[in-house]
């Protein structure tokens, strides 16, 4: 079965500090930020009042210049890029903020219509497409009245249409939810979920609102200006699955194997890389999410061939516990997929966990080396 293919990466954050204020008043709101983020994605940002959570959308919808550090978007760096060029970036990012600014004086579906104004779709398509959106968001029958005429959570919700009509490949979202009753939040929040997986947008949402962290695929926690965590929801699941199904990890409670779970990254060989080599030093310990994986040993007499694993399998346990170099050479079978753990949290797991300790020790008994 071919691996399926990598995520692209669509945004992407380095080293990203800002400060508002001058002289005296000059003030740090974001320390040093990291942040990946692939087609397709929808990624939630918690974390409480003032810690930067607008700051860094901001920044990431060139609402606001960055000052130190890098993002960019697809290729496109933002850092120093001149004033049209901004514009030009924004014309691909659907806003979903707070204070809608939408135009008093003319009616739902106008407003909605100017967003596709500024976008190739043809004019004859305006009316239907703008009515299309303003329906999946349960304003079929108010798309001729004016904002003043709707309730709050409506013109958040014409606010919502124009911001997605678009279908944009980045989406941003501060607490779009907030003033919506629970059918509509979860109206939005699935619409959200189709632009993600049917056009591939990226979707940044801050908010606190249960009911989108059901959706999210990563969930980002900022405090005082910091990325302090980074959760991937989905893969973390399946990281567990397979976790599960492999031998060692089987006593872990939930919880803690979804602790691990979190650590681990993605990584593919080509069929007939060698993954670990024998001799090397010992960095990270492999579980084979798909794909199978001979593991062999030179010797004085030759090379010989002593397991091939399968999917669930793992592999590189010894030499980190040992602290000594690989004890055998890995080497892909066709196409591999794995997940790794870096040494120091694979022992750190190791040190936590009875069970896998447990577990460990019996493997390493049984594979005697
Ligand atoms: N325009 C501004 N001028 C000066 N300081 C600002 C400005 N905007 C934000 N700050 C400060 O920067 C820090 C981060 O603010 P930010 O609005 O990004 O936080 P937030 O996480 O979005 O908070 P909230 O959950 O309340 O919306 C805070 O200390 C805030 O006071
Ligand atoms: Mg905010």
């Amino acid at each position: 079965m071919p691996l399926p293919p990598p995520r692209e990466v669509a945004i992407t954050v380095t080293g990203v500090n800002h400060h508002y204020g001058r002289g005296e008043a000059r003030k740090q709101a974001l320390f040093d930020n990291h942040l990946a983020i692939h087609r397709g994605e929808i990624v939630i940002m918690t974390g409480p009042s003032g810690s930067g959570k607008t700051t860094l959308l901001t920044l990431i919808g060139t609402l606001r210049g960055v000052q130190e550090g890098s993002i960019r978007i697809d290729q496109t760096e933002l850092a120093g890029l001149a004033p049209p060029d901004q514009v030009r970036m924004r014309r691909n990012i659907g806003f979903i903020f707070q204070q809608h600014n939408l135009l008093d004086a003319i009616s739902a579906r106008q407003n909605v219509r100017l967003a596709l104004e500024l976008s190739a779709a043809p004019r004859r398509e305006h009316n239907q497409r703008a009515d299309a959106i303003l329906g999946t968001l349960g304003l079929a029958d108010r798309v001729h009245y004016k904002p003043r005429n709707l309730s709050g959570g409506q013109r958040q919700r014409v606010a919502i249409a124009r911001a997605l009509v678009n279908q944009p490949r980045i989406i941003l979202a501060d607490e779009p939810t907030a003033a919506l009753d629970k059918d509509s939040g979860a109206i939005v929040v699935s619409l959200l979920r189709r632009l993600a997986d049917e056009q591939g947008s990226s979707v940044m949402i801050v908010t606190h609102d249960n009911r989108i962290l059901n959706v999210a695929d990563r969930i980002v926690n900022m405090v005082d200006g910091r990325i302090v965590s980074d959760i991937r929801v989905k893969e973390t699941m399946v990281i567990c699955a397979i976790l599960k199904r492999c031998e060692i990890f089987k006593e872990m409670s939930p919880s803690d194997l979804t602790d691990v779970a979190q650590k681990m990254r993605e990584e593919r060989f080509a069929n007939g890389a060698t993954i670990i080599r024998q001799g090397d030093i010992g960095d990270k310990f492999y579980v084979i999410a798909q794909g199978r994986v001979h593991i062999q040993v030179e010797s004085a007499t030759g090379t010989r061939a002593v397991a091939s694993l399968a999917e669930g399998g793992f592999f590189g346990e010894v030499a980190l516990l040992r602290d000594q170099p690989r004890n055998a050479t890995a080497q892909a079978d066709g196409e591999v997929l794995a997940y790794t753990l870096s040494k120091a949290d694979f022992l750190a797991a190791v040190r936590a966990h009875r069970s896998f300790e447990a577990q460990l020790s019996a493997q390493l008994f049984h594979r005697g080396g």
